[in-house]
């Protein structure tokens, strides 16, 4: 299990920063996922992972894992080109080139729409098709709106207008409804008994609409993708009616954003190290880097959470530095100049961007190095 020594021992020989990923942690955690999710497939959401070669070991670990969600055309056609298929693009796109590229590609892909607009330029793009309709599955309450305003889909109503004059290029294959209020809103805390009340409410709301419009495009269209959740949702999402696979993204390497659930805990499977160059004080030391915050509203929630060891704190008036973190630590660990601190990102796959390879650990030891797409050349968004 994780521990300050193992890691400080792994990484002796290497030059900080670095980004790790234990594999033991990511294995474990794609084996609970894989019990969260009941029977279901779980298509891997790839922007919280941005290693191609991490995706691959991930589907090497379960049948049930199949499919990619993508995030953007572009990122789609370079996995598709390195023998990755079946993609769902997750959000609209209005990249013509990548669109063009993928479409001549002898590929099963999906692209996101909500509205005519989207659907015409797929259409220009090609003669064959397959589109996925995002169904927004936010709910209003008086005074606040809660969940993420993801699409204008929100009824049957809705979805009946939008493809009653559908481009003969154009095929509806899939139905998306990603209830982000559950999946990825930490439901703990001081606040959590109120966000599980919403949650439960929010639910009964969007359960019953995405039902409808499944159950009502399943006898015009035929549908082979109904996709539900991520990973703060699986118990859900996976008892839907009409949803037959959940994407699952941030789980594997479960980043600090997620460890605010009642309802399950994954082990902090990816991390990074940076190194100590300096004692500004007795108790007080700083380390090179370190100030990778996360996207989002801002919060305090978004910066690096201090892992290991275990006692590390940051100094609030200077939190993550962009050259430098300056943190206190009182503990049991003789800390000198060049040795390791740990830090967990707030998300997933945004530790990807700030590094060109991960370090990949088996049994305490380095096992691979390998690129992130950001050390292949490629950096998507
Ligand atoms: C459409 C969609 N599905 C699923 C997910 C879940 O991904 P994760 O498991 O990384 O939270 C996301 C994340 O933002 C998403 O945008």
């Amino acid at each position: 299990m994780a521990d300050y020594r193992t890691y400080k021992n792994a990484l002796q020989n290497e030059r900080l920063p670095a980004a790790v990923v234990d594999l033991d942690l990511l294995e474990k955690n794609a084996q609970d996922i894989l019990k969260r999710a009941g029977d279901m497939r779980i298509r891997i959401a790839s922007k919280s992972v941005r290693c191609r070669r991490v995706l691959e070991h991930l589907f090497k670990c379960s049948p049930r894992f199949q499919g990619l969600m993508t995030f953007t055309a572009e990122e789609t056609l370079h996995l598709a080109q390195q023998g990755l298929d079946d993609f769902l693009l997750g959000y609209p796109t209005t990249d013509r080139v990548s669109v063009e590229a993928l479409l001549k590609l002898n590929k099963k892909i999906t692209f996101m729409v909500d509205s005519k607009e989207q659907i015409q330029f797929l259409a220009s793009c090609g003669s064959s098709v397959r589109v996925c309709l995002d169904i927004d599955m936010s709910t209003p309450f008086p005074g606040l709106w809660f969940g993420v305003r993801r699409s204008p889909l929100r009824t049957l109503q809705d979805v009946q207008q939008l493809i009653s004059d559908l481009p003969s290029q154009v095929q509806i294959k899939g139905l998306m409804g990603y209830e982000a209020q559950i999946a990825g809103l930490g439901n703990r805390g001081v606040l959590g008994p109120i966000i599980r009340f919403l949650q439960r409410r929010s639910h009964a709301d969007y359960a019953r609409r995405r039902g409808e419009i499944v159950a009502w495009l399943k006898q015009h269209h035929t549908l082979d993708v109904v996709n539900g959740g991520g990973t703060g949702s699986l118990e859900w999402s996976s008892q839907d009616p009409g949803v037959d696979e959940v994407t699952v993204g941030s789980g594997f390497y479960s980043p600090a954003l997620f460890d605010h659930y009642v309802n399950f805990h994954h082990a902090p499977a990816a991390f990074f190290a940076v190194a100590l160059v300096r004692q500004p004080a007795p108790g007080m030391w700083t380390a090179l880097g370190g100030g990778y915050t996360a996207s989002g509203e801002i919060n305090v929630n978004k910066r690096p959470l201090p892992y290991l060891p275990a006692g590390i704190r940051l100094v609030e008036q200077e939190g993550c530095g962009e050259v430098q973190t300056p943190f206190t630590y009182r503990g049991p660990e003789k800390l000198t100049l060049g040795d390791p601190v740990f830090f967990r990102h707030a998300k997933a796959g945004e530790l990807c961007e700030r590094f060109n390879e991960v370090l990949l650990l088996k049994n305490g030891k380095i096992l691979e190095r390998v690129p992130t797409y950001r050390g292949e050349g490629k950096s998507f968004l």
